[in-house]
């Protein structure tokens, strides 16, 4: 018996996930896969769950797809529980981005005011899913990919009994596949130290068979004949070549709100007036998303999922559940516990690290330490995490203040106090903790 069960089952992006699992059925043969939703999915959760049984009888595999709003039946002896849920579905994460702009501050899904207040709604969730698993069941892995990832992953390490946790991102995915792009070979050809915390990673060196290409790296991605070094969500505003060069290492996408603050809000401002911001475009592109899956001979992953910023993420989840499961200790990236192995972030916090994945989950790969330039940054951002998860566990307004201020995207404390009240008062339905 292999049981998983997705909470949040009802996402558009289950395909993904589904057919992640199909592809492997060899190494993994999974018997059991439960979908759960809340009663707010549930028309979601049937017209993507019915897709997935479609997927699994066209693929000819043994797999009882279950569709559920009883999360703790659909838990029973779980071994691997994923997470993909929404609080509040796309229309709070539209506020998340929208009132920010207001006070001329990036609104963005987990960075800034609306990644704290994502984390807000998110973390008592997740913390009741984390009773419900010591109870039912103890040994699953849980394996996250709901954001604000890295907060989230930060709560259960801190204010949960679940040490079986494993926090998920497509980010350095991506980025491997974009600088294997970049360097014309193929993915497998290359390899990337990735250290830092979710949407906050960098890649330090890059290898091509084993050779280091970092700087050649860092020439091809300022260049003019560079590629899309950028998610589907994330504005592709290109960087200064000589910060690049003189940061020694690939930052990721969503560095650009850190280094590029200015020109991502007016990018952003712009886009909220024309198109929408980012969870209203999304919405436009689920709606379209959820009329296909609705078509009876549909039973394949639709071209246009590619759209969604989260794509390819199934290859990060099921490849770090086919590893621990069947003990591959292959090289994964992951939120995973530091114990050490980034010197100036706390042994107790979730950090995103390359990691040998073994049947007794990730192992990082110590780096020492981060390089000084970006050092202080992550440690911002960790620590802003965790007053975060704090605030979120304790409902305390002063906590959640404190969190808001601190965070590098946020200019003032009487800004955040005002954004926040906004804020507040906009997800109340979502924040009982408050
Ligand atoms: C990225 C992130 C995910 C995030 C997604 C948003 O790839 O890694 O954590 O959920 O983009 O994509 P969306 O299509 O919802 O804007
Ligand atoms: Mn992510």
């Amino acid at each position: 018996k292999l049981k998983i069960v997705t909470i949040g089952g009802g996402s558009s992006y289950t395909p993904e996930i589904v057919e992640g699992f199909i592809k492997r059925y060899d190494e993994l043969p999974i018997t059991e896969l439960w979908l759960v939703d809340v009663e707010a999915g549930k028309e979601k959760l049937e017209i993507v769950g019915n897709m997935a049984k479609r997927m699994v009888e066209k693929a000819g595999l043994p797999i009882d797809v279950h569709l559920t709003l009883d999360r703790r039946e659909a838990l029973k002896d779980a071994d691997f529980v994923t997470t993909q849920f929404r609080v509040g579905l796309l229309d709070a994460r539209a506020k998340d981005e929208r009132i920010p702009l207001k006070y001329n501050v990036i609104g963005q899904e987990t960075n800034g005011p609306g990644g704290l207040f994502k984390g807000l709604r998110t973390i008592p969730v997740i913390l009741d899913i984390c009773k419900d698993m010591e109870e039912l069941c103890p040994n699953a892995w849980l394996v996250n990919f709901t954001n604000p990832a890295g907060m989230v992953t930060e709560a259960v390490l801190r204010y949960s009994n679940i040490k079986n946790v494993v926090g998920l991102c497509n980010v350095p995915i991506m980025m491997k596949m974009q600088v294997a792009e970049l360097l014309g070979a193929d993915g497998d050809r290359v390899h990337i130290d990735f250290a830092g915390l979710n949407h906050m990673v960098f890649g330090l060196n890059v290898y091509l068979d084993g050779e280091n290409v970092t700087d050649t790296v860092l020439d091809k991605m300022t260049s003019a004949d560079k590629n899309e070094m950028t998610m589907r969500n994330i504005k592709n505003l290109d960087w200064e070549p000589s910060f690049i060069k003189g940061l020694k290492a690939i930052p990721c996408p969503y560095h650009r709100y850190y280094y590029k603050t200015s020109q991502m809000l007016e990018a952003e401002l712009e886009e909220a007036e024309n198109e929408g911001t980012r969870a209203e475009v999304v919405q436009g592109v689920e709606r379209d998303l959820f009329e296909l899956y609705k078509d009876p001979n549909l039973a394949e992953k639709p071209e246009q999922l590619s759209k969604r910023g989260g794509a390819y993420y199934s290859d990060a989840a099921c490849s770090l559940i086919n590893s621990i499961y069947n003990d591959k200790r292959d090289i994964q990236t992951v939120n995973t516990i530091n114990n050490g192995a980034i010197q100036s972030i706390p042994n107790d916090s979730a950090i995103e690290i390359n990691c040998v994945i073994t049947k007794d989950g990730p192992k990082p790969i110590g780096i020492g330490d981060l390089p000084v330039p970006v050092r202080g940054l992550v440690q911002q951002i960790k620590s802003f995490e965790r007053v975060g998860a704090e605030a979120a566990v304790t409902g305390d307004y002063n906590t959640a203040l404190l969190a808001m201020t601190i965070n590098p995207l946020v200019p003032s404390d009487e800004i955040a106090k005002n954004l926040m009240d906004d804020l507040l008062e906009a997800h109340k339905a979502h924040l009982p903790q408050f």
